[in-house]
């Protein structure tokens, strides 16, 4: 059995003073059991260069453009993933499938994997197949072996009292039934709800947001992840 992934998506939460502070705790914890991935602010990327790292973007263009942060910058920096069509950046920055593809394989072209975000808008488990399929189609294409799958319904996005894992597990396994990558999960993943989500075998680790901000939480899921290998 492989070791669950835990991807930690910090978003722009962190000032300085904060994530020098949670730097000091992350390496007071146990990472060494799971396969752990970091995706802080670009910002503070370098002050994680004792762990895996992922950017939690990647510039779409192999050219000079003001404010872009490109492949070739994330891989001097040793980036080894970089999560791509996050629902937040697909609905406030209104990123499409050309720039997702530019994207992905700007990835690919400098040997950075692929963490792909899957999403859906409503909570319809027929409209989710439906939504989900045709994103899927949209960049297979360009999707290694190696990519993760990251499946974060929108609606179960920092909402866990919405969770519904009935729903979960069919929506996984219907993606395991069209990819053979791994699949992760995202979406109000806790201390809390990490053992019912552990119980579906298709998923092969987290993607957290919140939970990945307050180490004595972070710390609870990976050891908790780890019981059920
Ligand atoms: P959440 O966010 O864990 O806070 O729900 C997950 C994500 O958006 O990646």
């Amino acid at each position: 059995m492989k070791n669950k992934y835990i991807i930690c998506n910090h978003k722009n939460n962190f000032t300085l003073n904060e994530i020098i502070r949670y730097k000091e705790e992350l390496d007071k914890i146990n990472t060494n059991n799971v396969n752990f991935i970091i995706c802080p602010s670009f910002l503070y990327l370098n002050m994680f260069n004792n762990y895996k790292l992922g950017s939690q973007d990647i510039s779409a263009y192999d050219r000079v453009i003001t404010g872009e942060v490109s492949a070739k910058e994330l891989k001097s920096l040793n980036v080894s993933y970089s999560l791509i069509g996050h629902v937040e950046r697909k609905i406030f920055l209104k990123e499409n499938y050309l720039f997702l593809n530019q994207k992905i394989k700007q990835a690919n072209n400098n040997n950075i994997k692929v963490i792909y975000c899957l999403s859906e808008l409503e909570k319809n488990i027929d409209n989710a197949k439906r939504v989900l399929k045709e994103d899927l189609d949209n960049i297979k294409n360009n999707l290694l072996e190696d990519a993760i799958i990251a499946y974060e319904p929108k609606w179960a996005i920092g909402n866990e009292s919405n969770l519904d894992f009935e729903y979960i597990y069919e929506i996984i396994n219907y993606i395991s039934s069209l990819v053979s990558n791994d699949i992760v999960y995202g979406g109000s993943v806790t201390s809390n709800s990490i053992t019912q989500l552990l119980k579906c075998h298709n998923i092969n680790g987290f993607l957290l947001g919140n939970s990945s901000l307050n180490i004595d939480e972070l710390n609870k899921i990976i050891t908790l992840s780890t019981k059920y290998d």
